[in-house]
């Protein structure tokens, strides 16, 4: 029981500061996983329940939110937690990894966008089922990495500035 609410305080912040690291952290992932949701939503309505108007929105949105979550984790918090940490090789390396796999996403997230638009034209149920592969690709993965940073970046954002 404590050590629920110990950790549902972690995921919180209620500081007033709006330039707070852990504030803009918890809305950075928050937007992340909204997204995941989303897409999921997506690959699981296919290839009949699919809604071209509500697909296409989400991809037309889904490079600029992820480019802007990793615009902040890139140029703001990890190099704010590395001065932080003292610049260790071994947390350097974590950094790195995380940098590459955003790269990964967003390569990604541009195959996504370009299989969903071509689903909405004419798709069939061969191409339901490439996007919906596609599409669970990307979630899944933006998901295990939303989750490590949870764990491993958000106990070293708090009292950061
Ligand atoms: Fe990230």
């Amino acid at each position: 029981m404590q050590e629920d609410m110990k950790k549902n305080a972690d995921l919180h912040c209620v500081c007033d500061d709006p330039s707070c690291l852990k504030k803009r952290f918890l809305a950075c992932m928050a937007s992340l996983e909204a997204l995941c949701t989303e897409l999921e939503g997506i690959a699981d309505s296919l290839p009949d329940r699919f809604d071209s108007q509500l697909g296409l929105a989400t991809a037309q949105r889904l490079l600029g939110t992820i480019k802007k979550a990793h615009d902040f984790e890139e140029s703001t918090l990890y190099p704010a937690l590395v001065e932080k940490a003292g610049h260790p090789p071994e947390f350097l390396a974590v950094i790195e990894r995380l940098k590459y796999e955003h790269w990964g996403d967003e390569d990604f997230a541009g195959e996504v966008f370009h299989q969903i638009r071509q689903f909405a034209a004419h798709g069939t149920p061969e191409t339901a089922e490439r996007l919906s592969w596609t599409l669970r690709g990307l979630f899944e993965n933006m998901r295990r990495h939303i989750e490590f940073e949870r764990e491993f970046l958000l106990p070293l954002s708090r009292a950061c500035q």
